[in-house]
């Protein structure tokens, strides 16, 4: 597994960790079979969300790009969701080496699903989970039926399930909203549980219309990283993915401005930064998500903080979704150019 490496230092520019990045993933190891530790010069170590070379010098660390497909309630029946898992799987193939690739579908095509992703590298997600693992809770799922199912990631407080819909319905009333029920401190017991039971969770935040134009987004966004994290250990932080989704850019066609959304991005990284540490900050995957299609990707991925995109619409169209992890491959190999330039 350990591969020799040149002995070369990158520096990763002031403020932005991550941004340089010298190797592709896929040159340095194989990422599920890497040992759990870094032990010497010249050697790599992978933690589950990102790579960290050790060459004798500072350490840098590039963060493995990751795009997943949230179904929402789409493509729900086994036959559905087999044809575009499977074509998913098809287009994925060359560029799962330096890309994770995931879709979410809803939990009744999650067996069909796994099926028609075995022999590939494309991994299989949930979109949300209940936080404890039996009992009498009508309708929930556990953690642990969701491993059991075949499931690496599951997505949590996904702006539809904290009842902050962007563009809201007729029969979405206030009281109907209350009930979708899912705050901080849910977002948090669900996080943990799903760590314990050894699932990836992706952690979705992001401010409403309203509160942006009240300017509050930045607080919003740092309170529920905090919220969602209360508890959970720096050794769990591995595990963690976080997905910036403002609330009006979801399904509305708006994608929010490559350059806001690295700046949130950024905000998100200070607040994982201020609870535990600058390398954990440095570390995690921030996803942004929103109105995120193939003809806008490149530049959204090409952003120092934003390590891959949660895809609503365009992950039901395989050649649409395959357009957005190539636009993620191309911006991670433009990173490694130029992390090789600020050597
Ligand atoms: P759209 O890509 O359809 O805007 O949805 C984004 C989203 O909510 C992903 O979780």
């Amino acid at each position: 597994m350990d591969r020799p490496l040149p002995n070369r230092v990158v520096r990763v520019p002031a403020g932005r960790p991550g941004a340089a990045c010298v190797y592709p993933a896929s040159a340095l190891c194989d990422t599920e079979r890497a040992p759990p530790a870094l032990t010497g010069a010249g050697r790599v170590w992978f933690n589950g969300a990102a790579l960290f070379l050790s060459t004798g010098g500072p350490v840098h660390v590039a963060r493995r790009p990751m795009i997943a497909g949230n179904w929402k309630m789409n493509k729900g029946t086994a036959r559905e969701a087999s044809e575009l898992a499977g074509a998913v799987a098809g287009l994925a193939a060359d560029f799962t080496a330096d890309v994770d690739v995931v879709v979410c579908p809803p939990y009744p095509a999650l067996h069909a699903t796994a099926e028609a992703l075995q022999g590939s590298a494309v991994a299989l997600g949930a979109q949300d989970c209940y936080w404890k693992s039996a009992g009498a809770y009508t309708g929930q799922v556990s953690p642990e039926m969701l491993v059991d199912s075949g499931v690496t990631y599951v997505v949590l407080g996904h702006s539809e399930r904290r009842g902050r819909f962007g563009v809201p319905e007729p029969d979405f009333t206030e009281g109907v909203l209350k009930h979708f029920g899912e705050t901080d401190h849910t977002v948090n017991l669900k996080a943990t549980a799903a760590i314990a039971a050894g699932l990836k969770p992706i952690i979705c935040v992001g401010e409403t219309l309203a509160e942006r134009e009240a300017d509050q987004t930045d607080g919003i966004v740092a309170a529920q990283v905090e919220g969602a994290l209360d508890g959970i250990s720096a050794g769990s932080m591995a595990s963690v993915v976080f997905a910036y989704e403002p609330v009006w850019a979801i399904g509305t066609g708006r994608t929010c401005s490559p350059d806001e959304a690295d700046r949130v991005c950024g905000v998100i990284r200070k607040a994982i930064e201020d609870q535990y540490n600058d390398d954990i900050a440095g570390s995690v995957r921030i996803l942004y998500g929103g109105s995120m299609k193939p003809d806008n990707a490149a530049d959204l991925l090409v952003q120092p903080h934003i390590d891959g995109g949660l895809i609503g619409g365009a992950s039901l169209k395989p050649a649409d979704f395959a357009g957005i992890f190539g636009a993620a491959a191309a911006a991670q190999a433009a990173g490694a150019q130029a992390g090789a330039a600020v050597e």
